[in-house]
């Protein structure tokens, strides 16, 4: 496994560099919450030794209407975390500092893409004409505003429990939107906004939401992503049928003239709500209703290794003391203490939920928002916002770090970025040259880089650095968070000597895994608790589906997914998803996506494609050619969206396949990556004749 498994990160294998921990003060820091590396294996050994008191201790951070009663009940592999207790994540996000007396600090800022085009709300001291919108939101701010909000939720007759779906621009609104359904104790289902209409009702039936909140589109690259147009086509494929959208509501963000789309939804059969007319006209009065620590805060849906997203299902309890204390140790939260944190992801993945809004606002940190694009309108426009804004905590994914390192150093070199203090990745593995030029060029070898290692599923960090304590290796995610039992083990469950390459596992339950997987638990048992067992007693592990090997210091260095999902950009993308959208185009008779490695995104995709006789001779000029692939590639982008198109296009006359039928990937692989000889055995080819036209067929 190990080598196939590596994707491009082979030098890993011979990173040596160590870069100590460094004392808080010369970081800027007044102390660090784990400050030695003695701290850190004392708090990781008291976890695993006293797992109850650990957790019950960590649950104090938060803010319970009823205490729970007990830690744990664990039935594996159903986990019920701090039984009794019941806490609203709204309420501990945003009321609590409000009611501890910290109503006027700043809870949020955003910054929007356009320049100069705004409601009135200038960068201080800038030139208007040049400066973005920027706005800020007290505690007490996001207190009404998630009130208001969440009681025209109520009147748009969502009840707790219900899952409302968002779909909407990275705009404050959206932290509201999602805040608001935590205050009533609806569930939210956040959809990116890079997704395809067809993504969006496919979410909407499988979680029975018939309520969306979005946007009448927003800001990205200096045009207007036309989310309500993606909306209304989603109703219109629902219309009459026992999934039709009921509700839906709209943000008035870019202004545009969606009267057309109003009416196509209307004429569905869901009824059309504005912002604007009736948050303001709410009453602030909303109570953050009581939720059971087991009761259901968020399904988010991720890709797995069949074409069906699954809507990981993470509860209200668990998560937040979780994602709470995963921020507060890996970023070094500290409130009132100057820091603003910055997390560029979208909240439509699970890193916006748990860094964006929740485990920073849990500990009463700023979070900073910015709406678009990081090249405009020029190539240093993340540079500038950490200057403007004096960002102390700076989170992104290794593929936008390798974008910028392709932009050139002279483009961070050009701003102030002396406020920092602290640098994350997260998403894939980074390879240890994009890692190096992050800490020169953007920490200018100051700052410690957090390496997160963690999944939708997981809820927050599973393995990390924590910065006052654990010296970093470019490449490595380092040592577990404490409380997590992470091991490299074999089929058999045996943990492996060090340096082979091996299954990631967690060995025992944690309060921020997730909890099933929406309508189908059946698949959460086989997915993630089936694989691999603990020789001894018989407990199954948590098995991530990822590939690792830990070093002689046990550092652990992952090595990427070993099932049928790939990392590109950061954004996991199921193959066969990918797969299902290339065959509903009518030209395609059987299509076969692998990952592929690719300089920038980490891992491209490569979709090789045998196309239909019958359709090629239905009219002339038809021809496996360059306009076909462009064709293809934008009809994924339709189904999908933008972010699955093929980097690649492969026409084959035939797909490589065992006896029994299954595609040989891993052949695929190795073909995509271009390595010229075929190293797999292929004797179980059904024909070689196949192998050897792929090969020869170059993009
Ligand atoms: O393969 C691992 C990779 O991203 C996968 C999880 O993707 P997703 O659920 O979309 O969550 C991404 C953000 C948490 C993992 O199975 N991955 C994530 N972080 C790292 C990583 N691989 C290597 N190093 C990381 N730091």
């Amino acid at each position: 496994m190990s080598n196939e498994q590596n994707g491009g990160i082979e030098s890993t294998l011979h990173e040596t560099r160590v870069f100590p921990a460094r004392p808080a003060k010369e970081l800027g820091f007044d102390a660090w919450h784990v400050g030695t590396i003695d701290a850190y294996k004392d708090m990781h050994h008291r976890s695993m030794h006293d797992p109850e008191g650990f957790w019950r201790e960590q649950a104090a951070a938060v803010d319970w209407f009823t205490p729970f009663e007990k830690v744990l009940e664990w039935n594996a592999p159903d986990a019920k975390w701090f039984l009794g207790g019941t806490l609203n994540a709204c309420f501990n996000c945003v009321d609590r500092h409000v009611k501890a007396g910290h109503g006027d600090e700043t809870a949020l800022v955003w910054e929007g893409e356009p320049l100069g085009v705004h409601t009135g709300h200038p960068a201080p001291g800038s030139n208007y004409e040049k400066a973005p919108e920027i706005r800020r939101f007290t505690y007490r701010d996001m207190q009404r505003k998630t009130a208001r909000l969440g009681n025209v939720l109520k009147s748009l007759g969502v009840k707790k429990g219900d899952v409302v779906t968002i779909y909407m621009p990275m705009v404050p609104e959206l932290v509201v939107a999602v805040l608001a359904c935590a205050r009533i104790g609806a569930v939210h289902s956040v959809i990116f906004g890079g997704f395809a209409p067809q993504s969006i009702s496919e979410r909407m039936v499988d979680a029975k939401s018939k309520v969306i909140l979005t946007a009448d589109g927003g800001w990205r690259r200096g045009e207007i992503v036309p989310l309500l147009k993606n909306v209304a086509t989603a109703c219109d494929t629902l219309k009459g049928s026992g999934d039709a959208v009921r509700e839906v509501f709209v943000l008035r963000r870019s202004g545009q003239d969606v009267r057309e789309q109003v009416e196509s939804i209307k004429a569905g059969g869901a009824r059309v709500t504005w912002y604007h007319e009736s948050v303001p006209e709410a009453s602030d009065e909303c109570r953050c209703e009581p939720m059971g620590s087991e009761d259901r805060l968020f399904l988010l849906y991720t890709s797995g290794s069949t074409g069906k997203p699954k809507g990981i299902m993470h509860t209200t309890g668990g998560y937040l003391v979780y994602c709470a204390m995963t921020a507060r140790l890996t970023f070094n939260l500290i409130p009132a203490r100057g820091q603003l944190f910055w997390c560029t992801a979208d909240v439509g993945w699970i890193t916006g939920h748990s860094y964006v809004i929740y485990g920073v606002m849990a500990n009463r940190v700023p979070t900073l928002i910015y709406e678009g694009a990081p090249n405009f309108p020029e190539n240093d426009r993340f540079w500038s916002i950490i200057a403007r804004h004096k960002v102390t905590q700076f989170y992104t994914a290794p593929t936008a770090i390798r974008t910028f390192m392709k932009w050139g150093d002279d483009l961070p070199a050009k701003h102030d970025l002396s406020s920092l203090r602290l640098l994350g990745t997260v998403g894939e593995p980074i390879n240890p040259e994009a890692w190096m030029w992050y800490h020169a060029h953007i920490g200018r070898s100051r700052c410690p880089i957090v390496d997160t290692y963690w999944q939708t599923e997981t809820g927050g960090h599973v393995i990390t650095p924590l910065p006052g304590a654990i010296a970093t290796k470019p490449g490595s995610c380092t040592l577990p968070m404490p409380g997590i039992d992470a091991a490299v083990v074999n089929e058999q469950g045996h943990e492996l000597p060090p340096n082979s390459g091996g299954l990631l596992v967690i060995r025992r339950p944690w309060p921020g895994m997730l909890r099933s997987v929406h309508g189908d638990h059946d698949r959460y048992v086989k997915t993630y608790w089936s694989r691999v067992k603990d020789p001894r007693t018989g407990q199954p592990f948590y098995f991530s589906a990822d590939g690792a090997r830990r070093d002689s210091d046990g550092y652990f260095w992952v090595m990427g997914r070993v099932d049928d999902v790939i990392n590109v950009s950061g954004h996991r993308l199921g193959t066969m998803e990918v797969e299902s959208a290339l065959v509903s185009h009518p030209a395609v008779a059987e299509a076969a996506v692998v990952g592929m490695p690719h300089e920038v995104k980490g891992t491209g995709v490569c979709a090789f494609v045998t196309l239909k006789p019958a359709w090629l001779k239905a009219e002339p000029g038809r021809a496996p050619d360059d306009a076909l692939k462009k064709v293809l590639g934008a009809h994924v982008a339709k189904e999908i969206g933008a972010f699955a198109r093929p980097d690649s296009i492969r026409f084959a006359e035939g797909l490589p396949k065992t006896r029994s039928g299954k595609i040989m990937r891993r052949l695929l692989r190795d073909v995509a990556a271009g390595v010229q000889k075929i190293t797999q055995d292929t004797s179980t080819l059904e024909d070689f004749s196949v192998v050897a036209k792929l090969s020869a067929d170059e993009d």
